[in-house]
């Protein structure tokens, strides 16, 4: 009987893997075996009665990696519970989490088989001056400021809730 849950990300700035951390962290608080692993890494499910997939959106998608981990664990994942979560808006305005929310649907939406417990967009972090290639050839993104909104109250008691969602108590 599988007994640990998986926590796995993507990320290219790094802002995500440290809320999947924090959720990790948070799971383990409450006595759960966790293992945390970038999805593009992960080959099997067969150990873990449940997981967490986050990524960030870039350029109105999720993230590939995370697409990609959906496809490649179809099987598995049709008979484990898996909770969602984005990173995506770095301003503190109600369209940007309705645009992501939309964003992050549509592409979920070609999973039809899939059924996750929860969905969740979290505010992300955007820091210009650090941005990778090819991101800082864009202009007008390096125009921007740099901001992180994320939410870490909000963070720890969405994934305090995940194992009531994974219906592990
Ligand atoms: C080039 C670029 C494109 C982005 N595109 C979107 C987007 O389409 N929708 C959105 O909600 N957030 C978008 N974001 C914000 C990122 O999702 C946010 O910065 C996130 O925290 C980055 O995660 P990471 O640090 O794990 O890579 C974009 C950020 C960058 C730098």
């Amino acid at each position: 009987m599988p007994d640990s849950i998986l926590v796995a990300f993507s990320t290219i700035h790094g802002s995500t893997q440290e809320v999947a951390e924090q959720i990790a962290a948070t799971l383990r608080e409450q006595g759960l075996a966790i293992d945390l692993q970038p999805a593009k890494q992960v080959r099997s499910l067969d150990a873990y009665r449940a997981v967490v997939l986050g990524a960030p959106l870039y350029m109105f998608h999720w993230h590939k990696d995370a697409l990609d981990f959906l496809s490649r664990h179809r099987k598995a994942l049709a008979q484990k519970p898996i909770a969602i979560f984005a990173l995506g808006p770095v301003n503190s305005v109600e369209k940007e989490f309705t645009d992501a929310r939309a964003m992050l649907d549509k592409d979920l939406a070609k999973f039809t088989w899939l059924a996750p417990v929860v969905t969740e967009i979290f505010g992300g972090k955007m820091e210009p001056a650090k941005f990778r290639f090819p991101y800082n050839l864009i202009p007008a993104m390096n125009k921007l400021p740099a901001s992180d909104i994320r939410d870490w109250a909000a963070i720890r008691t969405w994934a305090s809730g995940l194992t009531t969602k994974f219906q592990l108590v």
